[in-house]
């Protein structure tokens, strides 16, 4: 089986990075996480990519100074990096930077995100604070295609949870969490194994099994049931 070549982009602690590099260590798993880059030095995400031997790269943004000119530098590092790695797919996992269109562009199909919410609700960077504003009863996550505007392109897959009362953005956070880790590595699987189709329109098709069934928040209260006769 030749396994899709995958490059993980983060800032940060890079727990969803791990959740794909825990997931592609399974034999059958058809994608392989190549590359991690972080434009931020010391990222967490770092040390426990080292830890499990994939190679890293650091591209520190601000080394390229300010402007359009230092977005162009950094996206030349980073085409660098990733055609060095010969990736197949980028997953931005906690990748703080926007990216210009034409980067965009140039990997259209290839370019992946995850956000902490049900798009195209709550884009943004206060997604959990804002959803228990809203007094939503339902949150979840979110994976999608990038596209020149933030948390805005195709969405390949999203997973649910119930917001409880006395959710604080922490508990929220940490709930919708638990099914990104689920959620990022099942999208990437589905994608290296030809599941998920960006047509012309830019809507993603998605062939092979999908849910069934619903989560309802306050859920049903179940009914006494008339025993048989
Ligand atoms: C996640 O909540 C992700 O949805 C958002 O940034 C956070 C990154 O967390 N885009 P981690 O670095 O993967 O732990």
């Amino acid at each position: 089986m030749t396994k899709t070549r995958v490059a993980v982009l983060i800032s940060g602690r890079g727990s969803n990075m791990k959740a794909l590099i825990d997931a592609a260590k399974a034999p059958t798993y058809p994608a392989e996480i190549v590359l991690v880059v972080s434009n931020m030095p010391g990222a967490g995400g770092l040390a426990a990519a080292a830890a499990e031997n994939i190679r890293t790269v650091t591209i520190n943004h601000k080394t390229f100074g300010a402007g359009a000119d230092a977005r162009r530098g950094f996206e030349a590092a980073l085409t660098t990096a990733l055609n060095g790695a010969r990736a197949d797919l980028v997953c931005l996992a906690g990748f703080m930077r926007l990216l210009s269109a034409d980067f965009v562009g140039g990997w259209r199909g290839r370019l992946i995100n995850i956000h902490p919410s049900l798009l195209p609700a709550f884009k943004g960077l206060d997604a959990h604070a804002e959803m228990l504003r809203a007094g939503v009863k339902i949150a979840g996550c979110t994976v999608h295609f990038v596209s020149a505007e933030m948390d805005a392109g195709p969405i390949i897959g999203q997973a649910a949870v119930p917001v409880f009362d006395g959710d604080t953005p922490d508990s929220l956070a940490a709930r919708i969490l638990a099914e990104e880790h689920r959620l990022y590595p099942e999208c990437v699987r589905r994608i290296a194994a030809g599941d998920i189709l960006l047509d012309g329109e830019g809507m993603v098709r998605i062939s092979g099994a999908q849910a069934s069934g619903a989560l309802l928040n306050p859920p049903p209260i179940p009914t006494e049931t008339t025993p048989p006769r």
